[in-house]
């Protein structure tokens, strides 16, 4: 078994490259990433030199590449993850997002396609996507396999798209692919531009903490090690041609979490009670900020026998305690360019 994982490199794909390498010595797995701003090798150093993992070095955005690629390897499935991730950087270029998500994928499904030739047997191309793609809740009910799709970001509008040119290749071409649609992720080696990273890192070093519009807005939050999990089910054991949602039954509010991370960061760092807090600074929110994302993933639960492994507080003191004790890594991703990102989005240093 020869997996292609894509964005190998990045937050999720790591994990996930890192639970194929565990529980499957006997598969081949290539890592095809092109080590963007958010891609990096550190984060796989503890399995890189196992002898079936491969690092590629490759633009998904680069057909012939990819066509290539295709033809020296024979890949028995692809587990797709390489994106643009995050909706702000989708708000400043949004084009870069359509190249990326869009073509990208595009290209992928051109080279699966070629490549295995209409001989599907044993094949999987897996498609890793968001709950963003159903658009915003109000106060009730949660997100279905069935929900119509209302991508509101250049970011959730490129994933969505991406979807759909996926089930286009499975209705049209026969192709045997599989999507699944997560809530938000956390965990280590996530990029410091994201929620809970960024502001572990800003309240280590005593900086505003940014929390967009009045904080109301609700998440639902997964620990990363549980997509991986969910991701080798639907993998081995999903129908093809199947959507299924992942998310965590866990609901918070942005203030709400920020507020329990602050109380964990004070404890951590011995600070006094209600010092970390003192850090929130109320900032003009997201342009068209989705209110609420929450996932039913009973259809997971139920067919393939998924649950997540841990509750929230907890999962988030493992988080803290990681970034804690791995400043070299934190340090590495927040010096060069991101400064420069951090700068021109907030402004301030
Ligand atoms: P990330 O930004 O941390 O990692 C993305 C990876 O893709 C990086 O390693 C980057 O170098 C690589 N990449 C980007 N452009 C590429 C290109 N043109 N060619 C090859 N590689 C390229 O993202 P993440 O948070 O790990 O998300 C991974 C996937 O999961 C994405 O598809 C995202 O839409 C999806 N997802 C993320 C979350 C979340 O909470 N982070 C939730 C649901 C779904
Ligand atoms: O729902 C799944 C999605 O979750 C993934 O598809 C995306 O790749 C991933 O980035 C994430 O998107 P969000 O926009 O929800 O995540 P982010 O961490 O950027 O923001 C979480 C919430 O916190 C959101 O409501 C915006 C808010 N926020 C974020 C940042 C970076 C702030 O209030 N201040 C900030 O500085």
């Amino acid at each position: 078994m020869h997996i292609l994982i894509t964005g190998g490199a990045g937050f999720i794909g790591s994990h996930v490259v890192r639970h194929f390498l565990n529980h499957y010595p006997s598969y081949t797995i290539s890592n095809l990433d092109s080590l963007t701003y958010a891609g990096n090798l550190a984060n796989l150093s503890d399995v890189e030199e196992r002898q079936n993992y491969r690092f590629v070095k490759g633009d998904i955005t680069d057909g012939d590449f990819l066509m290539r690629l295709f033809e020296e390897h024979q890949f028995d499935g692809v587990i797709h993850l390489a994106a643009e991730s995050h909706v702000d950087r989708s708000i400043v270029n949004p084009t870069a997002f359509v190249v990326t998500n869009v073509m990208g994928t595009v290209n992928l499904l051109n080279a699966a396609k070629a490549s295995w030739q209409s001989d599907y047997e044993g094949k999987k191309f897996y498609h890793i996507s968001t709950d963003e793609v159903y658009g915003s809740l109000g106060s009730g009910g949660l997100f279905t396999e069935e929900t119509p799709y209302d991508p509101h970001s250049p970011y959730s509008a490129s994933k969505a798209s991406s979807d759909h040119f996926v089930r286009a290749w499975h209705d049209t071409f026969g192709l045997p692919v599989v999507i699944s649609n997560c809530s938000n992720n956390y965990g280590s080696f996530q990029f410091p531009e994201k929620l809970i990273p960024l502001f572990i890192n800003n309240i280590l070093h005593n900086k505003p903490l940014p929390v967009y519009g009045k904080g109301e807005n609700i998440r639902d939050w997964l620990w990363v090690v549980d997509h991986a999990q969910a991701i080798d089910l639907i993998y081995h054991q999903g129908k093809t041609g199947e959507t299924y949602n992942i998310g965590g039954h866990n609901e918070w509010s942005n203030i709400d979490l920020i507020r329990l991370l602050c109380r964990i960061m004070d404890t951590k760092l011995s600070r006094a009670a209600g010092e970390s807090e003192k850090l929130v600074t109320y900032v003009t929110d997201r342009a068209g900020h989705d209110l609420r994302y929450a996932i039913d993933s009973s259809k997971l639960q139920r067919e393939l026998g998924w649950v997540p492994s841990i509750t929230f507080e907890k999962g988030l003191e493992l988080t803290v305690e990681w970034y804690l004790s791995n400043g070299e890594w934190l340090n590495n991703v927040t010096s060069g360019s991101y400064q420069h990102y951090y700068e021109k989005m907030y402004g301030v240093r």
